[in-house]
């Protein structure tokens, strides 16, 4: 499936991207590749800047800077940044799913499905009445778009309900009835935002096997924002971290989750034990480097702490439902205990607690010597 003349290139290369919202740097000079027939996984801190990135990839955003560079199937080169929304769906061939549910609720999932193959459907209508009515290819194309919206209803475990209403389906339903939409554009890159948000341990590990399922037999990209470690962990082929709207760590899972820097980013350590938490890990160069003059342009911002995420949070343990409660007094170094623990024992780090952490400090506190 997987040959063309771009198919030895990364699907997506983001270079040097800015975006500025008056005076807030949201992403700051950010560049990173998404590799072809991978699932490549953005994930950091509530308000890094993960949302907008998709934002600017579908050009929902004008970027304030920089350049996204799309490598299609059939050779072609695509600059995002300078295509509007809908071009970059029909032509680039990018689909998404939103942080929030958006289905259509009051239409039935085959609806919803058949929605989503609209452009596909009007170009072989010719855009005329007899089009419609079934001259020319819109009734083999109108066949097959339900075959199609079928197939893949039948991939997220949905047929029995293709004429229910989309908003009668409980949550986990509906979360991939989303990415079945998505998929029946024939998109190249698939971006989904959060989609094991809310999900129950089942539901997750359905979701695992529905991406690892387009992966492996669509020759779908996939790019995922994610703060469920147990999906990004056993799923993700490359994993990209972003605090602040800047890069901090890049490469294999393995990598990322024994980078200190991450650690320390999840965790929210404070500045003063920062040193201590990369001591603790034995990277002096990183010790070194965090030594340095902080970059005063992205420190967290009033709006940064707007967002502080909520004040106690779980570790979960997805192998075993073992649960690690850590309130706002516990120690700093016992929570990087634990989870050095957690991610020792399962091979897997337990992130998800301190999204909002990070940001829960008093508004304008310059970040030591943090990068
Ligand atoms: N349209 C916007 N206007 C102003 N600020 C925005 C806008 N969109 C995002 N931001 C800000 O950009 C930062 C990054 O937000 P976002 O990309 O949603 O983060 P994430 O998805 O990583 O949680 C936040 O500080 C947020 O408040
Ligand atoms: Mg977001």
């Amino acid at each position: 499936m997987l040959t063309g003349p771009n198919m030895d290139k990364p699907i997506l290369s983001v270079e040097h991207l800015s975006m500025k919202f008056g005076g807030l740097v949201a992403i700051g000079d950010l560049s990173f590749q998404a590799r072809r027939g991978e699932i490549t996984a953005l994930i950091g801190p509530n308000g890094a800047g993960k949302t907008t990135v998709f934002n600017c990839i579908t050009g929902f955003y004008k970027p304030s800077e920089g350049m996204i560079k799309m490598n299609g199937r059939g050779g072609q080169e695509f600059l995002l940044e300078r295509m509007p929304d809908f071009r970059i769906t029909a032509h680039a061939k990018v689909a998404r799913t939103f942080q929030n549910i958006r289905l259509f609720s009051g239409m039935t999932l085959l609806e919803n499905l058949l929605v989503a193959q609209h452009n596909k459907l009007m170009h072989a209508s010719g855009f005329t009445v007899l089009g419609l009515l079934g001259i020319g290819g819109y009734r083999k194309a109108s066949a097959e778009s339900i075959d199609l919206a079928k197939h893949w209803l039948e991939k997220i475990d949905l047929i029995h309900r293709a004429d229910d209403p989309a908003g009668d389906l409980p949550y986990g339903a509906q979360r991939r009835l989303e990415i079945a939409r998505a998929m029946c554009t024939d998109p190249e890159l698939l971006c989904l935002d959060e989609p094991a948000a809310g999900l129950n341990p089942k539901e997750s590990l359905h979701l695992n096997q529905l991406l690892n399922d387009i992966k492996e037999n669509t020759g779908t990209s996939i790019l995922l924002i994610e703060h469920d470690m147990s999906v990004v962990m056993k799923i993700s082929d490359h994993v990209v971290v972003l605090e602040y709207g800047r890069k901090i760590s890049d490469g294999s899972p393995d990598l990322v989750k024994h980078d200190p820097r991450v650690i320390a980013a999840y965790l929210g350590v404070d500045d003063e034990e920062v040193v201590d938490v990369l001591t603790a890990v034995g990277d002096e160069q990183v010790i070194e480097e965090l030594d340095a003059e902080p970059d005063p342009e992205h420190g967290p911002s009033a709006s940064s702490s707007m967002m502080a995420g909520p004040i106690s949070d779980t570790i979960a343990h997805a192998d075993e439902d073992e649960i690690v409660k850590v309130s706002p007094g516990a120690s700093k170094a016992l929570e990087y205990d634990e989870v050095q623990a957690l991610s020792t024992r399962t091979a897997k780090p337990a992130a998800k607690p301190a999204a909002g952490k990070a940001r829960a400090k008093p508004a304008g506190k310059p970040k030591g010597g943090r990068k």
